[in-house]
């Protein structure tokens, strides 16, 4: 097996001279369930880079100490990178974290959230819980969100939620579009803009507006391209004054000292993002014409992960391949018979389209 996908990975480096050295895609880490093909929580296949990982062996001997400057630091080269001021960035044990303490800081039964349908349902999970209001918006035709449906969904909203690229399905929102939702949005709210997967795709991002406003929230993560979800590490970007309305509820939730070092070392790496970005879109590209040409669509995805139409229940699909150990999903309730499936590395993917033909195709 090693050998196998050692070899794969040979012929991919001899196909794509712009990647340069892959030697960080064999160093993938052993797989936590080795008998299964884990495309099902858009992780990455290939984990920290090398850097990270000797930065984050470094940084266990500096977990007798509270993280705090490290913290800082790795806010102040985000800062630096971005070209904005050290105090618009937060750091939190994971941007979900963060995408939480947004939905309580902003919403109350009395202030609505607002977001697209489907879309990844934290927001919505955590507006329930205090019993906020929640107006599912769908996406348009494009898979794109429909901000003028979501500017008109409730005068009364508090937090307008907009994941760029969107989860679960890749799709890109116009930049345009999010500018026109940041100006025209109702008297009080926040515009929240989730950029998880906004590293494998070209689209500009929303990070420097929050120089000119203070009614603008934008959520990173290194659980994504910089494959680092079990270190739990995540940035809520925005004025300084709305950091601390959701340090409230949290702002002691900080990732171990090692993850802040994996993190600033991954952020140091001059070509991980361009290599990994250019890998992903390979293999997801090559996946979703294996499918087109067997007839199913797929949402053109700037991401890493795609949905499936299966044009049968999706639910089942998802149990017949979990039955094979190619584990997919989820789907989500207004797109019922739509499977979101994640980019893996080339031989998980070749997995898959063996497991999918056997099964469905
Ligand atoms: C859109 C989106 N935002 C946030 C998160 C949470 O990321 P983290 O691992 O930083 O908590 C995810 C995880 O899948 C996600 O898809």
């Amino acid at each position: 097996m090693a050998s196998v996908s050692r070899r794969s990975l040979l012929a991919l480096a001899a196909a794509l001279p712009v990647l340069g050295r892959l030697d960080w895609a064999f160093a993938s880490p052993p797989p936590t369930q080795p008998d299964k093909v884990l495309l099902n929580y858009n992780e990455s296949p290939y984990g920290p880079s090398d850097a990270a990982r000797a930065a984050m062996q470094r940084g266990i001997a500096t977990c007798g100490r509270y993280p705090y400057p490290d913290m800082y630091a790795l806010a102040a080269l985000f800062a630096q990178q971005q070209g904005i001021n050290e105090e618009n960035v937060a750091v939190f044990a994971g941007s979900m974290a963060a995408l939480r303490y947004a939905v309580l800081a902003f919403t109350s039964p009395t202030r609505s959230l607002v977001m697209a349908a489907p879309s990844y349902e934290v927001p919505r999970q955590a507006a329930e819980s205090h019993k906020a209001p929640v107006h599912e918006v769908s996406l348009d035709a494009q898979h794109a969100h429909d901000v003028t449906a979501m500017l008109a969904a409730d005068p009364q909203a508090g937090m307008l939620y907009l994941c760029n690229p969107n989860n679960p399905t890749g799709t890109l929102t116009p930049t345009q579009a999010i500018g026109h939702a940041l100006s025209s949005k109702p008297k009080g709210s926040v515009l929240v803009v989730d950029e998880a997967y906004i590293d494998f795709c070209d689209a500009p991002n929303c990070v420097g507006w929050v120089k000119d406003h203070d009614d603008l929230l934008v959520l990173r993560t290194f659980s994504k391209i910089y494959g680092m979800a079990g270190a739990r590490l995540g940035l809520a970007i925005g004025h300084p004054a709305l950091l601390e309305r959701l340090a409230v509820f949290g702002g002691d939730n900080v990732p171990a000292g090692s993850s802040l070092l994996g993190a600033r070392a991954s952020l140091e790496e001059a070509t991980l993002l361009a290599q990994r970005k250019a890998l992903n879109a390979r293999v997801r590209d090559e996946t979703v014409a294996w499918l087109n040409a067997r007839g199913f669509t797929c949402t053109a995805s700037q991401s890493n992960c795609f949905m499936i139409d299966v044009q049968q229940p999706a639910e089942p699909v998802v149990a017949r391949l979990a039955a094979q150990n190619v584990l997919v999903g989820r789907v989500w309730k207004n797109w019922p018979q739509w499977v979101r499936v994640t980019v893996g590395s080339q031989q998980e993917m070749q997995r898959f389209r063996e497991v999918f033909a056997a099964q469905v195709a």
